[in-house]
């Protein structure tokens, strides 16, 4: 079951990651446009959402579900001065959880508020850092922590 999820972990990073693309471009053309906010930039801008919240459901499940990290999390002294346990067991979750919730407060931010213009901004500026930020904290294969690793 735990590499099921470590699949689908890892191919929802892409889905997640043009979701935000696509929502992040759309709210800079549309805010620099004068366009009105539209049905679908509300559908996508939920999606982008909803896999963001798929990935830390994911998350959670395998960090209590792998060896390596329980490990780690029972010697802290030593995991942070490990720079692969601790891009696993503290970087890693914490910056995904940051990203995530700024997500989440851009999409209500985008759906409270009472100008399109507004709605386009909230989404730009959340959904920007939290790119940056999810990007930044990404075990890909050519980082040490993710020796090993595919791009899937
Ligand atoms: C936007 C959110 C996230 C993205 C894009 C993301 C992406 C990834 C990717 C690409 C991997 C490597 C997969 C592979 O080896 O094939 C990974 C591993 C992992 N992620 Fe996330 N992740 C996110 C959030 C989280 C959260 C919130 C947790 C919660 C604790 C988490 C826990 C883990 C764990 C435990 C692994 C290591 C699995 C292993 O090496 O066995 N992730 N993540």
């Amino acid at each position: 079951m735990y590499t099921g999820f470590l699949h689908l972990h890892s191919l929802l990073r892409w889905v997640l990651l043009i979701f935000l693309l696509i929502m992040i471009y759309r709210a800079f053309t549309g805010r620099s446009s004068g366009r009105a906010f539209s049905d679908q930039d509300r559908k996508l801008s939920l999606f982008t959402m909803i896999s963001a919240h798929l990935q830390l459901v994911l998350g959670f499940a395998m960090y209590f579900m792998n060896d390596t990290i329980s490990m780690a999390l029972s010697d802290m002294a030593a995991t942070m001065k490990d720079g692969v346990l601790r891009f696993l067991a503290v970087e890693h979750v914490l910056t995904m959880v940051i990203g995530i919730v700024l997500i989440t407060i851009g999409h209500i931010k985008a759906k409270k508020a009472s100008t399109d213009h507004a709605k386009f901004t909230a989404i730009l500026v959340f959904y920007l850092i939290g790119l940056i930020l999810i990007v930044s904290r990404i075990p890909w294969p050519f980082m040490e922590v993710g020796e090993g690793r595919g791009w899937l």
